[in-house]
């Protein structure tokens, strides 16, 4: 490489390839024209090390690890703002006057209810069924319910489908939520903010009071902060690729959620809670160790190693302390807090995990804070796709406002047969 040019020889032949530069950060080698010019495709299976597109919002130093939201780093957000404020920050780019946040929120506050008609929708599923399921399929019937926000090439739509889809997705995941244990839905309330309403829909009953604790929906506040954005990941990549095609944003929403439903991605809080509770005691921490590094059982630790941090994640860190405050403010004395806070002071020294750069990710302590205020297991994702949902959106939107935008379209290598003939079933 000289000289903002990247030279590729190939069968003697030279070609050039722009260096671009982003504002922080690897540069990228552009090799759109490579194909044309040589014949040849790159091979990058799970994109370790291919840009898919540019971005603004969301910037990570895997290695430092460092996360920033149009610049701002994570742990301020988390600690001095609110969801509803980085919500804005991610979709418009700035952090917003106090008059621009209160008419933002006003405007989310106002799409918070479902067409009535969705309430039906719900009973057509099985109560045990997983809510991650309901919500694949519900958020992909809103596209039949608010036909008025599809068209894409209109920015008054895509804005009002942003909100809707914002504003929504705690009311679904509450639903999702009160399906699955037999309770009535509970109807949003406007006078309350963004999370303090999602709890209260999740949790209050018609037949009592409901106590809001401050303590809870600031931890709740700040785990929606924290999980709000994270540059090109698996779910986001997807919204991308299906809204590409020119997909409505709805349906492609519901890809995003279909993708972080696995164990690898937004599974993984509900897959690290569950081997926390599974070890029991910090005593039996040794054998999970040892089954995490033997290359003949698949197990892994849940809650460590990520894609993209060799270093501490530092909405882990953000989180290590909040699971402490939570637990100490509401009494709790979770056995589950201790062994996870024992795993990761052994695996942090166990050469394995250092030589790999393994370190406890978003996921490690958020179970724990989530099973403290109530939420079960299969409830940890829904909460992470809701934050998300902001993320996904802003993405999206950034995307078809992106004058290079092309449908996604990866090339392979093809290892298959070459062309045969077809022979008849009775001659084979
Ligand atoms: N426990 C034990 N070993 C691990 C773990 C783990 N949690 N994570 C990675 N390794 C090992 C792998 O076996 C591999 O070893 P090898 O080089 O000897 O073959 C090496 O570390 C590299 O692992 P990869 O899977 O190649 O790394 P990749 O970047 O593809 O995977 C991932 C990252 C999927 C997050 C992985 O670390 C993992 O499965 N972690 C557990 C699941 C988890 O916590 N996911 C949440 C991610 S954060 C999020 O989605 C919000």
């Amino acid at each position: 490489m000289a000289d903002g040019t990247a030279k590729i020889e190939i069968g003697g032949t030279s070609h050039d390839y722009a260096i671009k530069d982003g504002s922080v950060g690897p540069q990228v080698v552009d090799i759109r024209k490579l194909y044309a010019d040589t014949g040849l495709f790159t091979y990058d299976p799970g994109f370790t090390s291919t840009a898919s597109c540019e971005s603004g919002l969301t910037y990570i130093d895997g290695d430092q690890g460092i996360l920033l939201h149009r610049g701002y780093p994570i742990d301020q957000l988390a600690e001095q703002s609110s969801f509803m404020e980085v919500a804005y920050l991610l979709l418009r780019g700035e952090l917003p006057s106090k008059g621009e946040l209160d008419e933002f929120t006003y405007t989310i506050t106002r799409h918070t209810m479902v067409h009535e008609q969705l309430t039906a929708f719900f009973r057509g599923f099985r109560r045990d069924a997983h809510p991650m399921a309901i919500m694949c399929g519900v958020v992909g019937a809103l596209s039949a319910f608010y036909h008025d926000s599809t068209d894409i090439n209109d920015p008054v739509q895509r804005r009002i489908a942003s909100h809707r889809l914002i504003a929504k997705m705690p009311t679904i995941a509450a639903m999702a939520y009160k399906y699955s244990v037999g309770q009535p839905f509970v109807y949003p309330r406007n006078d309350l903010s963004y999370t303090a309403n999602f709890l209260n829909m999740t949790f209050s009953v018609p037949a009592e009071e409901y106590h809001l604790d401050p303590v809870i929906v600031d931890a709740m506040d700040k785990i929606f902060i924290l999980h709000a954005d994270h540059e090109q990941n698996a779910s986001t990549s997807t919204v991308r690729l299906a809204g590409s095609s020119g997909a409505n944003p709805f349906a492609c929403i519901a890809a995003g959620i279909a993708c972080l439903w696995g164990p690898a991605h937004g599974g993984a809080n509900e897959a690290a809670l569950n081997m926390l509770r599974e070890i029991g005691t910090p005593d039996r921490i040794p054998e999970y160790i040892a089954r995490a590094k033997n290359k003949d059982d698949p197990f892994r630790l849940m809650g460590f190693g990520h894609r993209v941090y060799k270093n501490f994640d530092p909405r882990a860190k953000v989180l290590s302390k909040a699971a402490t405050d939570v637990l100490d403010k509401l009494g709790i004395n979770d056995p589950v807090l201790d062994t996870a806070r024992e795993l990761e002071q052994i695996a942090l020294k166990d050469p394995y995990f250092v030589e790999k750069k393994l370190y406890p990710n978003v996921d490690f302590y958020s179970g724990v804070i989530l099973s403290a205020i109530g939420f079960p297991t299969e409830m940890f994702t829904v909460l992470f796709a809701l934050a998300r949902t902001v993320g996904w959106v802003a993405q999206w939107n950034e995307m078809i406002s992106d004058p290079a935008q092309k449908i996604g379209r990866p090339r392979q290598l093809y290892t298959g047969p070459t062309m045969r003939d077809y022979v008849p079933v009775e001659k084979r």
